[in-house]
């Protein structure tokens, strides 16, 4: 979605390619590929990715924020299904934001309620630019819900991640090849 995003809104997009495993390319891989803009005003990195299902080490992570010149989102839309999260990036790098969402380990997608934590310049910018009508109430209600009862969650997630780990295996065992996922589904 983030090309069709940006050309709804007339910006210019430079998608970059993953590794053939799916893994970041490394700064060095960076610049010798001359795609990458060091400089974009804004970076967008889904992790753990889809549809690989590839999870990213943070400290690959914090290597390339600290490489790049404009704001970084790091879309965690699937971190609860996850080894790691990049949450104390967004805390420590003024120009990193971390993306979450209730749509998917909180199986809230009908509702669109989402959120970004960073700093608060970077929040107050948002908040200046976004519509002026809020996340719908009812939104608001279920997410609060799914808040009070995170053991409930925590426990499903586990569920989730057991399920996957059985599944690949058995895939993998009628001669499937099953790419690791930290997320709630696997590229086969
Ligand atoms: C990487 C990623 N980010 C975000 C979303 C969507 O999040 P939301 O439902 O909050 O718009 C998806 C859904 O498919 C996704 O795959």
């Amino acid at each position: 979605m983030y090309p069709v995003l940006a050309d709804i809104h007339g910006a210019e997009s430079n998608p970059v390619p993953l590794r053939a495993d799916f893994g970041l390319p490394s700064i060095a891989e960076l610049k010798r590929g001359k795609k990458w803009n060091f400089q974009a005003a804004l970076t967008l990195v889904a992790t753990p990715n889809a549809p690989s299902g590839r999870g990213y080490a943070t400290a690959e992570l914090e290597t390339l924020c600290r490489a790049q010149k404009g704001v970084v989102v790091l879309d965690e839309a699937y971190v609860d299904f996850g080894n790691e999260n990049a949450m104390s990036l967004a805390l420590k790098h003024p120009h990193v934001l971390v993306a979450r969402t209730f749509s998917k380990a909180y199986s809230l997608c009908f509702q669109r309620v989402g959120y970004f934590v960073g700093h608060p310049e970077l929040i107050g910018a948002l908040q200046k630019l976004r519509d002026s009508y809020n996340v719908n109430g009812l939104g608001q209600i279920a997410a609060l819900a799914t808040l009070d009862d995170l053991p409930y969650y925590r426990a499903t997630f586990q569920k989730i991640i057991a399920t996957r780990q059985r599944l690949s295996r058995e895939l993998e065992g009628l001669g499937f090849e099953v790419l690791p996922s930290q997320t709630n589904f696997i590229l086969v």
